[in-house]
C-alpha cells in the first residue's frame, strides 16, 4: 500500500497566479487547491484563468485546459467524462459533485476547486479512498446463494428486479460519502453512505440467500448507527439517489428481523 503523508496544515496560503494566455478575451477565473508530497509550500490555492473561447463548457473540461495548456503538474482524477466512472467526483463552490457532468454556468463568480473532503489527499485534487473502498469490500458486494447453481441463470420478476432500481445506479463516487458529518468523526468504524447503500442492494436482491449474514455484519453501533438522518448525503448525489432512505431501509430490516 501506497504510504500517504498528510497535510500539515490544512488551511491553504494564497499561491502562485499564473499568467493568461496571450490574445485570451473571454476569461473564468479558476482557484484550485494544490498539494504536493514533494513541495514545502502545502497546501495552496492558485489561481488560473481559463480562455472560455478555446474551452468547453463543464468544470472538467476547464481543469484539462489548465492542464495542457498552462500547468502540466495540476493533478486530478478523470476517466468517462460522461458522469459514470465516478472518478472526477470532487468538491465544486462547496459542494461534491463530479466535475464533469458540473457546467461553469451553473457557477457564480470564481470557480472553487478543492477534493473531497476530510480525505487524505494524494496529490493535488486526488483524495486517497482506500478506506472507502475497502470499506465497499466489507459489505461483500456480490450474489452470495447456498442453493445449488440452477442450469442456465439465477431468474428474477420483473417487480423483484424494480426493487434495485435506485440502488444499481450507484457509481461509487464518494460524493454522498464524504459529505455524511458522521463519516468525517468515524470513517474508520462508519461505513458511510455509499458503503450501506451497495449493503442494501445486496439485501433487497430476490436472488440473493445471505440476507441474515449481512445484516449480521450491520447490526453494529457503529457500521450502521452512526447514520443520524441529517441527509446531506441524498443532497450531495450526483445521480440523484437517495442513500440516507436506503439507510432507514436497512433499519427498518433490523426491526423486523427481531419481531
Ligand atoms: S443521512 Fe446518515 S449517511 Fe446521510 S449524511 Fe446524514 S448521517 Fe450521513
Ligand atoms: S450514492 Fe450517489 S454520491 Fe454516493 S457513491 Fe453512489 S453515486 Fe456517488
Ligand atoms: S470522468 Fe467519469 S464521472 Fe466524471
Amino acid at each position: 500500500m501506497v504510504e500517504i503523508t498528510l497535510p500539515k496544515n490544512s488551511r491553504p496560503t494564497e499561491g502562485k497566479t499564473w499568467p493568461s494566455k496571450p490574445g485570451a478575451k473571454n476569461e473564468r477565473e479558476f482557484r484550485v487547491y494544490r498539494w504536493n508530497p514533494d513541495d514545502a509550500n502545502n497546501p495552496r490555492i492558485d489561481t488560473y484563468k481559463v480562455d472560455l473561447d478555446d474551452c468547453g463548457p463543464m468544470v472538467l473540461d476547464a481543469l484539462i485546459w489548465i492542464k495542457s495548456k498552462i500547468d502540466p503538474t495540476l493533478t486530478f482524477r478523470r476517466s468517462c467524462r460522461e458522469g459514470v466512472c465516478g472518478s472526477c467526483a470532487m468538491n465544486i463552490d462547496g459542494v461534491n459533485t463530479l466535475a464533469c457532468t458540473r457546467g461553469m454556468d451553473e457557477i457564480k463568480g470564481a470557480v472553487k476547486i478543492y477534493p473531497l473532503p476530510h480525505q487524505p489527499v494524494v496529490k493535488d485534487l486526488v483524495p486517497d479512498l482506500t478506506n472507502f473502498y475497502t470499506q465497499y469490500a466489507s459489505t461483500e458486494p456480490w450474489l452470495k446463494t447456498t442453493t445449488p447453481m440452477p442450469q442456465k441463470e439465477w431468474k428474477q420478476s420483473e417487480d423483484d428486479r424494480k426493487k434495485l432500481d435506485g440502488l444499481y445506479e450507484c457509481i461509487l463516487c464518494a460524493c454522498c460519502t464524504t459529505s455524511c458529518p458522521s463519516y468525517w468523526w468515524n470513517g474508520d468504524r462508519y461505513l458511510g453512505p455509499a458503503a450501506l447503500l451497495q449493503a442494501g442492494r445486496w439485501l433487497k436482491d430476490s436472488r440473493d440467500e445471505a440476507t441474515g449474514e449481512r445484516l449480521d455484519f450491520l447490526e453494529d453501533p457503529f457500521r450502521l448507527y452512526r447514520c443520524h438522518t441529517i441527509l446531506n448525503c441524498s443532497k450531495a448525489c450526483p445521480k440523484g439517489l437517495n442513500p440516507a432512505k436506503e439507510i432507514a431501509d436497512i433499519k427498518k430490516m433490523m426491526v423486523e428481523r427481531q419481531v
